[in-house]
């Protein structure tokens, strides 16, 4: 057992942390859009608040334990510089796209009694809080592949933007699809 190889495991354990906590942002995200209620709006935002503390948690260990790996074997070679560049995306866009809303959307749905209001329906039906979350979910397994694969510098940015680009598409038919239910009232 190495020092090098313990870095790894931890390394390996934020991204598992990261998954988990995109996971749950999902799954909240879905509940939080199909709430009509302010008590049921509370519970979903009850399971995305714990991502506060373990999204960030899990990026500080992933980028400390990733520049321990760089230093002590590789050097800085395309995949890891992108592989650094998206992460510090993932910690900007949740920040400054979904954190900045949530601030708001938390007291409001806070204070909601009874039917949400078509203000607050909105508020958490904001198609941005989508983007953000898909585009994050595209950079974190388009770097997931970046580690596994090491490709070239090149092809690590084709393979970010890919990444990016089907966030943004699946967050569009995402949007369109609970518009169109909407409309016919399902
Ligand atoms: C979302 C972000 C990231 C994820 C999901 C991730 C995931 C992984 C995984 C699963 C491995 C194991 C691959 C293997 O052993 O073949 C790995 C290795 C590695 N990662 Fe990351 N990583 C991320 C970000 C970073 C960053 C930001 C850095 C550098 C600052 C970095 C540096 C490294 C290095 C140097 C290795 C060692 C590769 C090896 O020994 O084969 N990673 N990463």
């Amino acid at each position: 057992m190495s020092i090098y190889s313990v870095a790894l495991f931890f390394h390996i354990l934020g991204a598992f942390g990261l998954m988990a906590a995109l996971a749950v942002e999902d799954s909240a995200l879905r509940g939080l859009r199909r709430a009509t209620t302010g008590e049921q709006a509370r519970t979903w935002l009850g399971a995305m608040r714990t991502l506060r503390v373990v999204a960030p948690a899990s990026i500080a260990l992933i980028l400390v334990m990733g520049l321990y790996l760089t230093a002590a074997a590789w050097g800085w070679t395309g995949w890891i510089v992108s592989g650094l560049g998206a992460l510090l995306l993932v910690g900007i866009i949740g920040g400054a796209l979904t954190g900045r809303r949530m601030i708001r959307i938390g007291p409001a749905v806070g204070r909601a009694q009874g039917a949400l209001s078509d203000d607050l329906r909105q508020m958490v039906l904001d198609p941005v809080l989508l983007v953000s979350a898909r585009v994050r979910a595209g950079l974190v397994l388009g770097t997931l592949f970046l580690m596994s694969v090491k490709p070239s510098a090149a092809g690590s940015l084709v393979v970010l933007v890919i990444a990016v680009a089907l966030g943004i598409a699946v967050s569009q038919v995402e949007t369109r699809r609970s518009h169109e239910l909407s409309h016919r009232g399902g």
